[in-house]
């Protein structure tokens, strides 16, 4: 977390601190709690549920997208651009990548709870942001649907919660939880996203901390002196452009602080090692709502980094309060948003920079953990009215995807818009 000190700033870039767990009394969440759960209407097609408006069948895999005027789930018709939809679906729930894709024939498949077809218009697919803006109803001509298997993301697998005993207990609970490295030293924490991309905060790579050679990515334990740990070599990392204290150190503004990082060789998944969920295409936060934030961190403000991962569960406050003057007084842009106790009780006042605040949704039927911020920057620590800051991740869900697709080739330090 970068760290801002009244009107002036000290960026600490490189200055991986604790999660603080104060125990407090006061909650003075009163008000921020009637304004709450407010539903995401626009994405969240219900019926009874909340579901995201394209969904696949953990079944046959078939995709199926809402129509909301009707109120019908439909099925895709298969078309000469199944790899590119079968894409397109996947990055669209969050899931980030798809496997693998097929079709299955109308007759035999059945329609087990839906209605009809729609049918891809390959002339929008060049411009299209989303599925939606590509499909409209039809017969199916071609009487193959669309099936696809997504990169599975956002859940635990150990059958069992292990209580290894104390903290050690988180071995396998935030299996997309990386710690970055520069020379051996902890510096920033991170998320896996796929088998090859972890995602974490541009300011961990001021100008000090850019060969490339330098970084390695430490996965797959939760104690930092853990012997059982990946340390996997870094190929590329791709920061944003627009992370303006970069280019003007006095910059008071800190959006975009954002980068993904790509490995040398990509990782096998295990029980201990997962990818995160990113955000549905157009889900939006739920002010109120309590999730989590994890790192190490130093137990002390120069002290080292703790050896076991720490968690807080943290609710999400209204931009509206954290502009408050009291609070960061308008510093709070669209594409950050604020997250902690205003009064104590528990607060994640410092978690790891790059690190992840995920939350936790049904919208693919199955409960999967997402990404929804970024550990950004914050004043002080444990301070009332100064919560952590995060960046909000649904604000960069195309730049994220095209990081990916359009910089995979290349190797070093990339700067992208
Ligand atoms: C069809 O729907 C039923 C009930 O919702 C479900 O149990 C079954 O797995 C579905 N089959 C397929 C192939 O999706
Ligand atoms: C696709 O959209 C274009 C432009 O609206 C339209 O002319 C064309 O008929 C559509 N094609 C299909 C297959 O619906
Ligand atoms: C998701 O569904 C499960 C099972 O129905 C439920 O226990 C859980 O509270 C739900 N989680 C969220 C975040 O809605």
């Amino acid at each position: 977390m970068a760290e801002k000190n009244g009107g002036g700033k000290t960026c600490l870039w490189s200055r991986p601190r604790i999660l603080f767990l104060l125990l407090g009394l006061c909650v003075m969440l009163a008000g921020i709690g009637v304004t709450v759960w407010a539903v995401v209407t626009y994405v969240l097609k219900s019926e009874g549920q909340n579901l995201y408006y394209v969904q696949v069948s953990s079944v046959d895999f078939r995709l199926t997208v809402y129509e909301e005027t009707e109120g019908k789930w439909r099925l895709i018709c298969s078309s000469a651009s199944d790899s590119m939809v079968a894409e397109f679906s996947c990055e669209e729930m969050g899931f980030v990548r798809s496997l693998t894709y097929f079709v299955l024939d109308v007759n035999t498949a059945g329609t087990n709870g839906t209605s009809g077809y729609v049918c891809v218009n390959e002339s929008f697919l060049p411009e299209a942001r989303r599925l939606e803006d590509v499909l409209s109803v039809c017969e199916c001509p071609s009487r193959w649907v669309l099936a696809v298997q997504c990169q599975d993301c956002g859940r635990r697998k150990l059958s069992v919660e292990r209580i290894i005993g104390g903290q050690e207990a988180s071995l396998g609970r935030w299996p997309w939880q990386v710690s970055l490295r520069y020379d051996g030293t902890h510096l920033c924490g991170g998320s896996i996203i796929s088998n090859e991309w972890v995602i974490t905060a541009a300011h961990c790579f001021p100008e000090r901390n850019r060969v490339i050679s330098r970084w390695r990515v430490f996965t797959g334990a939760v104690s930092q002196l853990s012997s059982q740990g990946l340390h996997l070599p870094v190929k590329s990392i791709i920061y944003h452009a627009g992370y303006l204290p970069f280019l003007d150190p006095n910059s008071e503004e800190n959006s975009n602080d954002i980068a993904v990082m790509h490995l040398s060789n990509s990782i096998s998944f295990t029980e201990f090692i997962q990818p995160t969920c990113l955000p549905a295409l157009g889900q939006h936060l739920v002010d109120g709502k309590t999730c989590t934030v994890t790192g190490w961190g130093n137990t002390m403000y120069y002290g080292k980094p703790a050896d076991v991962l720490q968690e807080a569960n943290v609710p999400i406050i209204p931009s509206a309060v954290c502009n408050g003057p009291e609070f960061y007084r308008n510093q709070i842009t669209p594409k950050m948003f604020c997250a902690g106790y205003v009064h104590g009780e528990i607060d994640a006042c410092q978690g790891d920079s790059g690190g992840p605040f995920v939350c936790e949704d049904n919208i693919s039927v199955t409960t999967r953990w997402r990404l929804a911020g970024i550990v950004s920057w914050g004043t002080g620590c444990a301070l009332p009215k100064k919560p952590g800051v995060y960046t909000k991740v649904n604000e960069y869900q195309h730049w994220i995807y095209r990081a990916m697709k359009t910089q995979s080739q290349l190797s070093g330090i990339i700067e992208m818009d």
